[in-house]
This record gives structure tokens, sequence and C-alpha cells, in this order.
């Protein structure tokens, strides 16, 4: 018989009662702790679980949720082409990214990625004029208009408006929800806090909320 076909020995049977019930109450604490082991994996694997889907469904707080005005927030004091940026905005633990494109256009996302929230990153040598990427599962979003161009991410990244100071500073002031035109998330969000900005914008609702003021003076 080869030493890897040889049965387990039985157990001789322990002749000291003191020892055996040594034996016993230590197989019985492994026990325990095994299944105590398993139950916090299977806690924390569903924590995180349920957390990405809540995030992919919307139901924890995401970038754009807030219906007023968050305030404006400086964000570099310069971004040349090919630069980017990372900062939070509009709370602290919302995690965002400001890009410079090649071409000079300036660009703002979240940079929690919409599959299950892990932190999206600048590639600036990736394609013709970079890309905004998660290393969790390997998504890639689009960086001039922050949709999905691979993997699993289900929605673009929301927006962040971004506009640029005489002085060449770039500054956060707005976020879109996923898929929501910057131009709609500032109306939405400016209609009803500064409503002469969301004129001169050329929001619709707030145009015609001014009409109705001016028909009633
Ligand atoms: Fe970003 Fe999965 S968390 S691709």
């Amino acid at each position: 018989m080869s030493v890897t076909d040889q049965s387990p020995a039985a157990p001789e049977p322990d002749a000291d009662p003191a020892r055996a019930a040594l034996h016993d109450r230590i197989a019985a604490d492994s026990l325990t702790t095994r299944r105590d082991y398993l139950r916090i994996v299977a806690t924390v694997s569903g924590g995180l679980a349920v957390g990405g889907l809540a995030v992919a469904g919307g139901v924890l707080h995401r970038h754009g949720d807030s219906e007023g005005p968050p305030d404006r927030k400086r964000v570099a004091p310069v971004l040349a082409p090919g630069e980017s940026v990372a900062f939070r905005f509009p709370g602290e633990d919302d995690r965002a990214v400001a890009v410079r494109l090649k071409d000079g256009t300036l660009v703002g996302y979240s940079a929690v990625c919409t599959h299950l929230a892990c932190g999206v990153l600048w590639r600036e040598d990736r394609g013709a004029e970079g890309e905004l990427y998660c290393p969790c599962h390997e998504g890639v979003f689009d960086a001039r208009t922050g949709e999905v161009t691979a993997g699993p991410p289900p929605r673009p990244l929301p927006k962040v408006l971004l506009v640029e100071e005489d002085d060449g500073s770039v500054w956060a002031v707005a976020t879109a929800r996923s898929g929501e035109s910057v131009k709609d998330a500032v109306c939405r969000q400016f209609a009803d806090e500064r409503p002469e900005m969301a004129v001169r914008l050329g929001c619709p609702a707030a145009e015609a909320k001014a009409v109705e003021r001016s028909e009633r003076t």
C-alpha cells in the first residue's frame, strides 16, 4: 500500500477521562469557530453585494441626488490639456474627477463606478483621447461623454458640471444624474433657488415661471 492509499487509523480511546473531556471541548470549540467564521464571511460578502446592488439600483446616495444647487468648489488652479485632478464634490464622500482633453474641452464626472462603486481612474495614454477606467472589473468609460465603452458598468458616469474662470481656475458647480444632460441637471437644481440663473441658461420651466410672474405684476 502506498502512503496516499493508507486509511486513517481509528483513534485510540482515551484512557484518561480528563484528557477525553478536554478533547471533546476542543472539538466543539473548533466547530463553533468554523461556523462563526463562515457566518462572518457570509455577512460581509452579502453586505458588499447588497451595497453594490444598492448603488447600481440607485438606492444609495449618488451624484446628482440633491435637489438644490451645491456650493461651488474650486478643484484646480489650472488644468492643462491631458491633465486630470481628483476631488470630492458635492460632498466630502463624493469622489469626482476633472479632465482637460487634448483639444481643450473640460469634462467632469463622478469617479464612482456605476457597476459596484469602485474608484474610476483617468488613463491619458489609452485610445485617441484617453479613457476613464475602473480597475475592479475592467470597466471603461468614454472620456468625452462618460458613456460605457467596455466592461460591466450598467450606466454612464454621472457628470459634474465644471466652469473655468478668467484666471484659469476650474470650479465644480453642479452635478447630473447618470444619463441626465448637464443642462437638465442645472435647470432642475437651479430652478427654485437661483431662478434668474435658470432663466439665463434657457431652462424652459424657469422661463415659463418668469413669464407667469411678469403677467401677475
Ligand atoms: Fe467598476 Fe465593476 S466596479 S467595473
